[in-house]
C-alpha cells in the first residue's frame, strides 16, 4: 500500500502508529471526512474540507492544516493511488494527552492526523441493473449527527444489520421519520416530488446530497423539497435512492420486504444519475 500522511509526515501504513492514550482510541474523540476522486479528479473537495473545518470547530479542535495544505496532501494521495477512482480518508482526533480525562486537555495537545487513500469499488452489475435493497432500523444515534464524528457505533450496527439481512443499506428511522442511511442520505419520489430530510442535527449534511439538491433546483424540472419523510410515506414512494461520496446515487428498489414502486430502476433515478455522472466529468465541479 502507498504511503499515508500521518502527523505531518509521509510514512508506510505500518509505520503510522497511534498511542493507546490517543483520545480517538479512548473516547472516539475525533472527526473524519471521505473525499472522492473520479478518473483522478477530486470531486467536491472544497465542500468536504469546509465540512471538516466545521466538524473540527464544533468540537473545538484546531484545524491542523490550511485548505491549500489539505489539498496538497489529498492531491498527492490521489496521484499515488493505483486506482483511477479513489476514496480519501481523513481523520483528526484530539491527540494524546498524558492522562485519560473526559474533559478536553488544557492546554490542548497536538491532534493526531491521518490521511490515506483507497480505491472506490465500482457499483456491482446487479445493483446497476436491478437496484439494491434497504432495511429500516431505529435510529440509535445522538443529536449532533451533523458533526462527522468517528463515533459510529450506531451506524456500524445499522449497516451490519443490513448486511446480515442481505441488504445494501439501512434507513434510520427516528420518531416516525425516515432520516438518512447508515452512511448515506435518503431521497424519495412521492407524488411526483423529490423529498429529502432538511439539514439539521439529525442528519449529516451530505456533500452529494447538497450537490444533487442544487442540481435538481437548477434544472427546474422536478419539485425538490427538503422536508421530513414520514416512515409510512416511504412505502408510497415511486422511487427511493441514497446518496454518498463513494456510492453516488444508490437506487433502492426494495425496502424490507416491499418493492419500491414497481420494484425496478425508476425514470427519475435514471435521469438524475445520468446528469450527476455528467456533472462529475465537468472540471469546474471540483
Ligand atoms: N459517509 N450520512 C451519513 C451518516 C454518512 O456517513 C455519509 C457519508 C453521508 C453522505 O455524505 P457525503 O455525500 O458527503 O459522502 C450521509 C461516508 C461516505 C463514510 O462514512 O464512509
Amino acid at each position: 500500500m502507498n504511503e499515508v500522511f500521518f502527523n505531518g509526515h509521509w510514512v508506510a501504513p505500518d509505520q503510522a502508529k497511534v498511542s493507546v492514550f490517543d483520545r480517538g482510541f479512548l473516547f472516539g474523540d475525533g472527526v473524519y471526512e471521505v473525499i472522492p476522486a473520479f478518473n483522478k479528479q477530486l470531486f467536491g473537495a472544497a465542500a468536504h474540507l469546509t465540512r471538516l473545518a466545521r466538524s473540527l470547530a464544533e468540537i473545538e479542535i484546531t484545524n491542523p492544516l490550511t485548505q491549500p495544505e489539505w489539498l496538497a496532501v489529498i492531491n498527492r494521495l490521489v496521484a499515488d493511488c493505483p486506482s483511477k477512482d479513489v476514496s480519501i480518508y481523513i481523520q483528526v482526533s484530539r491527540g494524546t494527552p498524558p492522562k485519560r480525562d473526559h474533559a478536553y486537555p488544557n492546554p490542548p495537545v497536538a491532534p493526531t492526523v491521518l490521511a490515506s487513500a483507497s480505491p472506490i469499488a465500482p457499483v456491482s452489475e446487479a445493483i446497476r441493473t436491478q437496484g439494491a435493497r434497504a432495511i429500516t432500523v431505529p435510529d440509535l444515534r445522538w443529536n449532533r449527527c451533523d458533526i462527522k464524528s468517528v463515533n459510529l457505533l450506531p451506524n456500524i450496527m445499522a449497516r451490519q444489520q443490513a448486511v446480515a439481512a442481505g441488504a445494501a443499506e439501512a434507513i434510520l428511522v427516528r420518531e416516525g421519520i425516515a432520516l438518512e442511511g447508515a452512511a448515506s442520505n435518503l431521497f424519495a419520489v412521492i407524488d411526483g416530488e423529490l423529498l429529502t430530510a432538511p439539514l439539521g442535527p439529525h442528519i449529516l449534511g451530505g456533500v452529494t446530497r447538497n450537490r444533487l439538491v442544487d442540481m435538481v433546483r437548477t434544472q427546474g424540472q422536478l419539485p425538490m423539497l427538503e422536508c421530513p419523510i414520514p416512515f409510512d410515506r416511504l412505502f408510497d414512494a415511486s422511487e427511493v435512492f441514497m446518496t454518498s461520496s463513494t456510492r453516488d446515487l444508490l437506487p433502492i428498489t426494495r425496502i424490507n420486504e416491499h418493492p419500491v414502486g414497481e420494484g425496478r430502476l425508476g425514470a427519475v433515478w435514471q435521469q438524475l444519475n445520468h446528469d450527476f455522472q455528467q456533472l462529475k466529468l465537468q472540471r469546474n465541479a471540483q
